[in-house]
């Protein structure tokens, strides 16, 4: 799996038969009895972003939900059209092609392509692959990052910044926070990672998953999916899992732990899962929003004014991120100054 072709090599090798590796207990899998039909994320028109009703709905569904799509936002369809393009043509590469960008072969740690992100340590691997990109500077994807999707990658972060400005400082505004000056900025959005994630078609799907259910280690991830669909997102009771149904041009935005820490939990980093599918290959491609990798996190200072010691919980706060979030590797990747 590591030389080769990743799950997509499995995939259309044409095997009748899951690979042992891939069954996941079975609790780790999707019971669709769990999946709730009645119930979805709210979808947010974004054509008039200064109505207050709409600022309203964007901070109601980041305490409520976590999770929320937007239609008729800025970021142009053809950007879209054309990182999901970019996507399959990635992905068709050749093996040793795609492979120049594993772990044993990428110039970078920023650029890595791969099946599971730790094949050794998981139990059972997940049915998918992956390209991330963490992005440092123009000058360093250039030199980095594979030119089948540079340029759409690129322009997709490109176009989808004024976007996450825009949901950032209402998200802001409904803790009261009214300025975001450059700390506030690095720590929201000082760095910024783009996956591009092919899901393969399973012969066992109902055995496996896509992705395992995990919350993002983010502030706020900013998602493109394909019209496939097979994101379940953790119903706010506990048990029930939520379908978000593709919408064209659409982008699904979730909190991360980052904002759910800052916000001091009025923001809500909510688990999901991709399941995988029989039939179909599907792509999505995420963009994390993150603080900077060296920045160091806690609630902001504007929500905790009147407690003396704002760090002096600080064990309560790590026991409830290892709980709610990506496990050590995930506060690692915070960048936490101390254990
Ligand atoms: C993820 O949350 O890791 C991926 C989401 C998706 O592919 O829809
Ligand atoms: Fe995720």
């Amino acid at each position: 799996i590591n030389q080769g072709n990743g799950v997509k090599g499995l995939s259309e090798i044409g095997l009748k038969a899951l690979p042992k590796q891939y069954i996941q207990p079975l609790e780790e899998r999707m019971c669709m009895t769990n999946v709730q039909a009645q119930e979805s994320i709210p979808i947010i028109d974004m054509s008039n972003p200064d109505d207050p009703e709409v600022k309203k709905s964007i901070c109601e569904a980041a305490s409520k939900w976590g999770f929320f799509q937007i239609v008729n936002h800025d970021v142009p369809i053809e950007v879209l059209e054309n990182v999901k393009d970019a996507t399959y043509k990635f992905f068709g590469l050749a093996a040793e092609v795609k492979n120049k960008y594993s772990k044993e072969h990428s110039l970078s740690n920023n650029v890595r392509f791969g099946t599971s992100f730790t094949p050794q340590a998981e139990k059972a691997l997940e049915w998918k692959d992956y390209l991330s990109l963490f992005y440092v500077s123009e000058e360093e994807a250039f030199a980095l990052w594979p030119s089948v999707c540079r340029e759409q990658v690129l322009d997709y972060m490109r176009k989808s910044e004024a976007v996450i400005k825009q949901l950032l400082k209402v998200l802001m505004k409904g803790l009261n926070v009214n300025e975001i000056d450059e700390t506030k900025e690095s720590l929201l959005m000082g760095s910024m990672r783009t996956n591009l994630n092919y899901y393969p078609k399973c012969p066992n799907p109902e055995l496996t998953v896509g992705v395992g259910r995990h919350s993002d280690v983010s502030t706020l991830t900013i998602l493109l999916q394909d019209e496939i669909g097979g994101l379940f997102v953790r119903g706010n009771d506990g048990d029930n899992w939520i379908h978000v149904p593709p919408i064209k041009g659409s982008l699904v935005i979730n909190v991360g732990d980052a904002l759910q820490i800052m916000s001091n939990g009025k923001y809500k980093s909510v688990e999901h899962r991709v399941v995988a599918n029989g039939s179909n290959n599907r792509i999505s491609v995420p963009i994390f929003v993150n603080p900077r990798p060296s920045d160091m996190i806690g609630p902001l200072p504007e929500l905790i004014e009147n407690v003396a010691e704002p760090f002096s919980d600080s064990s309560a706060l790590i026991d409830f991120v290892i709980n709610q979030g990506n496990g050590v590797k995930g506060l690692s990747e915070m960048g936490l100054k101390a254990l």
